[in-house]
């Protein structure tokens, strides 16, 4: 009779927001970056990824792998998502070699079902904790013994920024120099205890999806700015350096210089592709000018933004200036007419970095 066992693992994956941005490829079909970058883990409480995988002998072989995400079908045929289960398979199938008792998962089809605890289309960075947490849950289905570096190196081929979402804290993701690939992986600068202060405050100005996805608008970017060769040539290394001395010396005033210098930069550099690409809207950019007066209100750094491919901010801010940052945004979007309905409504609660990863 045949072996109707159904074997399952599930896992969670956080979110995570760049201080120093990943923008630009230097192998797109490996997913190697041109730069290497730095990010915050979020609080999985309040932003994160569930994904159950299982796999059956009693699964029909022709209905393939398969993945449900918040309930709706989604397809699985790309490229990105073919390299994470090719990857995870092959290691697993050299476990089997090794030991001929194990079940032979690796030739079993695979059904991964998968939820966000935050609305997808919120613009937020769904896709680093969904590669993130999808590569997890079939390496614990798998028993592959692999060290969260080792799974970065997988996640990083599903979407760059889902290799820095299998650590909690501060993570640098490393572009390596090796032609494979396989020294472009994450490590974690910091635990979050290091610092357990920081906060982070989403502002959603618009839960509309972007306009250019991150895979087009890099490889844009890559293609016609040459601002962008001075960003990798010179700032990001810059910034890296002085991003990680200040994570180490807990120097909240430095780590917000250069979040707010890095993301200007990122944001020059789309300005400067050809044709140009606009991820922040006016809202936006009224954001920054109120961190520009809390700042300037509070005598010293307090908040720093940043922004991703799409207009919502993060602010990041210490647990001790909340009613500085988080009261005076209410009262400074609260005073400017037009959208304060807009932002007000899209104010999360303040995040706070996460401990459990
Ligand atoms: C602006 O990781 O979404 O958020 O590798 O093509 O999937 P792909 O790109 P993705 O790009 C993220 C870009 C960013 C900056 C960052 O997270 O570092």
């Amino acid at each position: 009779m045949a072996d109707s066992t159904i074997y399952r693992a599930s896992t969670t994956a956080p979110v995570n927001i760049a201080v120093v941005k990943y923008w630009g490829k230097r192998d797109p079909k490996l997913n190697l970056p041109t730069n290497s970058s730095l990010s915050v883990t979020l609080s999985q409480a309040d932003l994160r990824t569930l994904t159950t995988a299982s796999c059956s002998a009693s699964y029909l072989a022709s209905e393939g792998d398969s993945l449900l995400l918040n309930g709706e079908p989604s397809d699985v045929s790309g490229a990105r998502t073919q390299a994470c289960f090719r990857e995870l398979r092959t290691r697993r199938a050299a476990l089997e070699a090794a030991d001929p008792s194990l079940p032979k998962l690796s030739t079993m089809p695979l059904r991964l079902v998968s939820e966000n605890n935050f609305p997808t289309a919120a613009g937020l960075a769904s896709s680093a904790a969904g590669f993130a947490a999808f590569v997890r849950a079939i390496a614990n289905l798998y028993e592959l013994p692999a060290s969260p570096s080792e799974l970065s190196l997988i996640a990083r081929q599903g979407s760059g920024s889902a290799c820095r979402s299998l650590f909690g804290g501060y993570v640098a993701w490393r572009m390596g120099s090796a032609a494979d690939g396989s020294d472009s992986m994450a490590d974690q600068v910091a635990e979050a205890a290091h610092w357990p202060e920081m906060r982070a405050l989403i502002l959603v100005v618009s839960a509309a999806k972007k306009g250019v996805s991150s895979t087009s608008g890099m490889q844009q970017t890559v293609a016609t700015s040459g601002l962008f060769q001075e960003r990798i040539a010179r700032v990001v290394p810059q910034n890296m350096d002085a991003m990680e001395k200040a994570i180490k010396e807990r120097d909240f005033a430095a780590f917000a210089e250069v979040t707010m210098r890095d993301s200007n930069s990122f944001h020059a550099t789309c300005a400067d592709t050809y044709p140009p690409i606009f991820y922040m809207n006016d809202v936006s950019r009224a954001a920054i000018r109120a961190v520009e007066a809390i700042n300037a209100a509070a005598g010293r750094t307090v908040a720093a933004y940043t922004f991703d491919a799409g207009p919502n901010a993060v602010i990041y801010y210490l647990e001790q200036d909340t009613e500085a940052v988080v009261g005076t945004f209410y009262h400074v979007l609260g005073d400017m007419d037009g959208w304060k309905r807009e932002v007000l409504s899209g104010l999360k609660p303040t995040l706070s970095l996460d401990e459990s990863v």
